[in-house]
C-alpha cells in the first residue's frame, strides 16, 4: 500500500500529546515518502535517504518511551503486549534500515511496513492507552 498518510480524526486516542506525536510521525513518513519518490525520479542523495530514515526511527523512539511513560503511569492494566509491539516494530526497521544502508533497495518496503503498522498500532493497541487512561482518570475522581 503505497502513497502518503493524512491524519483523520478517527486516529485519535483522545490525549493530545499522544495525537500530535502520531501527527509528527505521519510528517516524517510523509516526508520519507516525497524522498523516495524524488529519489527514483530527480535522484536524493543516499545521505538524504539515511537521514530521513534515521530522523524517523528517532522520532518513533522518542515517542514509544512517552507512550511507555502513560502507560506505566496506568495502573491495573498489563501493557506487556504493547510494550513488545513497540520493540518488534524497532527490530523490523533495525533490519530494513540495515540492509537498505547495505544498499538493498528495500527503502520502499520500509515506508510501507512502518506505514501499515502505525495505522494498525494507533486503531487497535493506542486506542486502549486512550481508554484505559480514560478510565483510571474516572476512577480517581470517584475515590
Ligand atoms: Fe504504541
Amino acid at each position: 500500500m503505497f502513497g502518503t498518510i493524512t491524519w483523520n480524526e478517527k486516529y485519535s486516542i483522545g490525549i493530545e500529546e499522544i495525537d500530535s506525536q502520531h501527527k509528527k510521525l505521519f510528517e516524517i513518513l510523509n516526508s520519507y515518502y516525497k524522498n523516495l519518490v524524488d529519489s527514483k525520479t530527480i535522484g536524493v542523495t543516499n545521505d538524504v535517504m539515511k537521514d530521513t530514515i534515521n530522523n524517523l526511527i528517532d522520532y518513533a523512539t522518542y515517542h514509544f518511551r512517552e507512550e511507555e511513560k502513560l502507560m506505566n503511569s496506568i495502573q491495573g492494566v498489563d501493557f506487556s503486549s504493547h510494550f513488545r509491539q513497540h520493540q518488534d516494530f524497532c527490530l523490523k526497521v533495525a533490519t530494513l534500515k540495515g540492509k537498505t544502508f547495505l544498499g538493498n533497495d528495500v527503502s520502499f518496503e520500509l515506508f510501507d511496513f512502518v506505514k501499515d503498522w502505525l495505522i494498525n498500532h494507533i486503531l487497535v493497541s493506542d486506542q486502549q492507552i486512550g481508554k484505559a487512561l480514560q478510565i483510571n482518570t474516572t476512577e480517581n475522581t470517584i475515590i
